[in-house]
């Protein structure tokens, strides 16, 4: 076993003129993962093949640059809420509240994504590279003002990411609001285990420990309703490659362009109730057949966005000079259901003034 480590390089200037830097977490397992204080960005993840061959197996850029777009929030923390609000706005003890509702606008149908024109993963936050026994990690803070982006009250924000000895990706996420608000906070990385240039991950077998989802409309807001995946192209209770069912002719895929859907985990709080909030449970696993490589996601949260890179066959470089192709990552990203804050009877992403949001996600890397 390695010693765990870190080092701290410039990372270059963003479009807001805030300097970022590059933290490099070598891990005492072997895994070494690069990331930014610039909205806590996966710039490089190298995790080990089957016969040991590192690679990086995350879609980033080599500076600021690359990420200044926001969207398709490339490795990056998200907050104040993850993933869509209906029309941008929600009700909240008998007020309205309104967000810019820019996502989806151009079908008539605008709503709130990820925070809104400014989310948290476009700003460059605190950082404390710590070294703990075998643990290497970085406490990212961020403090959210009252009305950030519509949003009420002010946020001060917490995100530690820790790289164990067993090459455990962990990452604690606090926040503490000084008014009610709604926070559900993600991490945006996309996977795609044949490295740089590898093209779609639609020969990635995928296994997702759910056995609903929550159905959207054209505008990719939730109905409401929970459909069962049973005979699905939405069933990857035991396991299917990526690629197997993306292309059926099915409403909802047509709606995502292929796989952008929200997951209701068997052991979570919105399957469960009450009593499994907060419980560690397995939810997916990505695994390449190619080299083995697998990640599998443990979370306290009770759903899982699963989100193919649908909407990225532009002409982007990355990396190395990788060319973005269609399809060409795969995004776990852990969350509570979107549009939580206008549907009253799914877990609340509401939290009191003083209140702790507090959710664990952690990514396990092996090979096999
Ligand atoms: C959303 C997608 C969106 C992507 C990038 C995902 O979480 O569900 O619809 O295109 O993030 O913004």
């Amino acid at each position: 076993m390695g010693k765990a480590s870190f080092k701290v390089v410039d990372f270059g200037v963003t479009k807001y003129g805030e300097k970022a830097k590059k933290y490099i977490l070598n891990g005492a397992g072997g895994v070494v993962l690069e990331v930014s204080d610039y909205g806590g960005k996966v710039v490089r993840l190298f995790t080990p093949d089957r016969k040991g061959k590192m690679k990086d197996v995350v879609v980033g850029f080599d500076s600021p640059a690359g990420w200044d777009n926001g969207d398709p929030y490339w490795g990056c923390i998200i907050g104040r809420y993850g993933n869509r609000i209906a029309k941008g706005q929600f009700k909240m003890d008998g007020r309205t509240y309104r967000l810019p509702a820019l996502n989806n606008a151009p079908a008539g149908i605008g709503c709130n994504l990820h925070g809104g024109k400014r989310g948290w993963d476009a700003y460059v936050w605190g950082a404390e590279p710590f070294v703990k026994g075998d643990n290497v990690g970085v406490v990212f803070t961020h403090t959210s003002p009252d009305g950030d982006e519509g949003f009420p009250g002010k946020v001060e924000v917490k995100v530690t990411y820790t790289l164990t000895a067993k090459n455990v990706w962990r990452v604690d996420y606090e926040a503490v609001p000084d008014k009610k608000t709604p926070i559900s906070m993600t991490q945006h990385v996309y996977f795609n285990f044949k490295g740089e240039s590898g093209g779609t991950i639609e020969d990635h077998v995928l296994k997702i420990a759910a056995s609903k989802v929550t159905p959207t409309d054209a505008g990719q807001i939730p109905t409401g309703r929970l459909a069962k995946v049973g005979g699905t192209p939405f069933d990857f209770r035991k396991g299917m490659r990526i690629g197997e069912r993306i292309n059926e002719k099915d409403e909802q895929l047509e709606f995502g362009r292929g796989y952008d859907h929200n997951w209701v985990l068997d052991k979570g709080e919105m399957a469960l109730g009450k009593k499994a909030k907060g419980k560690m449970n397995f939810a997916a696993e990505l695994f390449c057949p190619l080299n083995g490589r697998f990640v599998k996601v443990y979370t306290t949260e009770p759903c899982l966005q699963m989100y193919t890179a649908n909407w990225c066959d532009w002409n982007q470089t990355a990396k190395g000079g990788e060319h973005l192709s269609f399809r060409c990552g795969c995004a776990l990203e852990t969350q509570h259901a979107p549009d939580s804050p206008n549907k009253p009877k799914w877990p609340t992403t509401f939290v009191e003034a003083g209140g702790k949001y507090r959710t664990t996600t952690e990514f396990r890397f092996g090979a096999r």
